[in-house]
């Protein structure tokens, strides 16, 4: 039976609506920052409904003050006449990311490289305890996109270019980050960015996607009705566009479709600033029941609906049929009787047992593309290892966007190991470390290279975009690095990071061995574990992976694959030693 069947829950959700004014009603349906100019104020003026935290100022130093700043704001909701709770929600997409010192796990693309749906489920339900323990019972997670082309900035957000892998791992997703939801451990979970995030022409953030309806009912909308199958709380809406409409604004799709056809009774929420962005209460009408109503656009949105309502552009039945679904999700999480979260949490934020499952996942992602004459796993013999690259050493760079902040992080953070690291606590041989391969240890018997892409999210990791000069290649530099040391006659492992494959195939050539180790999140040692021997390679390639730029002329991927094109590497491909 499907817990919207829960009739007492639906009693009490009828029941509080009838007692709700318009103005309490539209507040139910605003979202604002917790350090938005006078939020405690708003909270019972305008009777906000839910808090966003992403990117900084942070709520607090540590996990309890975290938790404090929200059980303040929580008393102010409790203490408005109806003293409806507020939601806390967070882009917890890794790990709960936005708190250091929290376990981070691969990125989903890793988790899709591991196939296994088992991980996954621990891995959400540790981060819904991580978010928990700082204070958040809702998560911005899982990305169910099915990216199609490589030039896209958020490929690594998404888990495979395969259907049928990212439903499996959707439903696994889902069922971790959920639970029995009412749980004080559990978090509510949203399936974004719906839809056709992933399927814009030439892979543009917040593009365009040509895709018919009917295609993107056929070829996207799987994943989705897994999450709605698993009861899943929440639907994000996209930036894209499909063939010209905005997808905030697409009644089809959202009323119809997804709240109609495919019976999801959960809440629909905007992205970033949707409200001012998408067409105001055009994106109401199409069925978004909750607004990101942030940096300044909240009076504008709680005005013009009220506006909407006064002159009937709005039925009042669209605004109750949001609030409903807002409430009940409210009810499912248990927030009426256990409204704060829970301290004795936070000594769990980052405890070895997490890390172990993190550690876990980064040897299961590692997918070993080339091993030549059996140089891997590491001989026990081996005198002299030498690691080079800047990546090598810095779990920001391995950690990709997404981590403490917007845009990931270029330095070490707390909590954190690197991949040098765990090679010199594994290593029998003598480590040394030449970051730029300037110091020509050329008398090593292996040189351990780690090179890739520095961090991004969104738009900023976009190809061809204008807010960077990011290539599909490696960097002259890491490309140097590479020919140095092969040139010389030193074996060759390159450790690739990166949130999508890049066009590599002269480096794959030279090189003894090749992993496309993702981005690993903050387990640095799990990637000497499979170096040294003492587990082997598990990850499959989550994408088909290109030979060359040409590949990506319009469109990329199998559903859309172009015969003549044969990838260098097929979805699903990875050997063991
Ligand atoms: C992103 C979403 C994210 C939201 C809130 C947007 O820019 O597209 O994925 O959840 O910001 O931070």
């Amino acid at each position: 039976m499907k817990v919207s069947n829960d009739v007492q829950i639906e009693q009490k959700v009828d029941a509080l609506l009838k007692l709700m004014t318009l103005e309490e009603k539209i507040g139910q349906m605003s979202q604002i920052r917790h350090f938005e100019v006078a939020a405690d104020v708003l909270v019972t003026e305008k009777f906000i409904g839910s808090i966003i935290h992403t990117q900084g100022p942070n709520p607090g130093k540590t996990a309890l003050d975290w938790q404090k700043r929200f059980v303040k704001l929580q008393k102010k909701a409790l203490s408005t006449r109806l003293g409806i709770p507020l939601l806390f929600a967070v882009d917890a997409v890794h790990g709960q990311n936005t708190f250091e010192g929290a376990t981070i796990f691969p990125h989903n693309i890793g988790l899709g490289a591991t196939g296994n749906e088992k991980l996954v489920e621990e891995i959400t339900s540790i981060t819904a305890l991580e978010s928990q323990a700082t204070g958040f019972n809702w998560v911005f997670s899982p990305c169910v996109a099915i990216p199609f082309n490589e030039k896209w900035g958020r490929v690594y957000e998404a888990f495979s270019e395969s259907t049928e892998l990212t439903e499996k791992l959707t439903r696994a997703s889902v069922k971790g980050y959920q639970g029995s939801l009412s749980d004080s451990k559990t978090v509510m979970a949203t399936a974004k960015h719906f839809i056709g995030d992933g399927a814009t022409d030439f892979g543009v953030e917040g593009g365009n996607t040509s895709l018919s309806s009917k295609e993107i009912k056929e070829r996207l909308l799987a994943p989705y009705r897994t999450a709605v199958k698993e009861n899943i709380g929440a639907v994000m809406v996209s930036f894209n566009t499909l063939s010209g409409i905005s997808m905030h604004a697409h009644k089809a799709l959202i009323t119809d479709t997804l709240k109609g056809e495919m019976d999801f009774d959960g809440i629909v929420v905007s992205d970033w600033k949707g409200y001012s962005r998408f067409g105001e209460n055009e994106i109401i009408n199409a069925g978004v029941d909750i607004i990101m109503a942030v940096d300044g656009d909240l009076e504008d949105f709680q005005k013009g609906v009220k506006r909407g309502v006064e002159t009937d552009t709005i039925a009042l039945s669209r605004i109750d049929d949001a609030v409903k679904r807002i409430l009940r999700q409210k009810f499912r999480l248990g927030l009426f009787k256990n409204p704060f979260p829970d301290a004795a949490l936070v000594s769990k934020i980052g405890v070895n047992e997490h890390r172990n499952i993190a550690k876990q996942a980064v040897r299961e992602s590692l997918v070993l593309l080339k091993n030549k004459n059996k140089v891997l796993p590491l001989s026990k013999d081996t005198k002299k290892i030498v690691v080079i690259g800047e990546h090598a050493n810095s779990s920001g760079l391995q950690s990709g966007g997404w981590t403490l902040n917007w845009q990931g992080t270029k330095d070490n953070y707390k909590g954190a190991t690197t991949i040098l690291e765990g090679i010199e606590k594994h290593s029998t041989a003598t480590v040394v470390y030449d970051k730029d391969a300037t110091q020509n240890h050329f008398d090593a018997d292996i040189a351990i290279i780690v090179v890739g892409e520095t961090p991004y999210a969104e738009f900023f990791g976009d190809i061809g975009h204008e807010s960077n000069t990011r290539k599909l290649t490696l960097t002259e530099e890491h490309q140097k690095y590479i020919k140095i040391y092969s040139e010389k006659g030193v074996k060759t492992v390159v450790v690739l990071v990166s949130g999508r494959p890049l066009i590599v195939t002269s480096q794959i050539e030279i090189s003894d061995a090749f992993i496309a180790s993702w981005l690993l999140g903050s387990e640095g040692e799990g990637v000497a574990e499979v170096l040294f021997g003492d587990f082997n390679f598990k990850g499959k390639l989550p994408h088909s992976w290109p030979t060359s730029i040409e590949d990506y002329k319009g469109k990329y991927g199998p559903n859309f694959w172009d015969n003549s094109i044969k990838p260098l590497y097929p979805l699903g491909y990875g050997l063991k030693y």
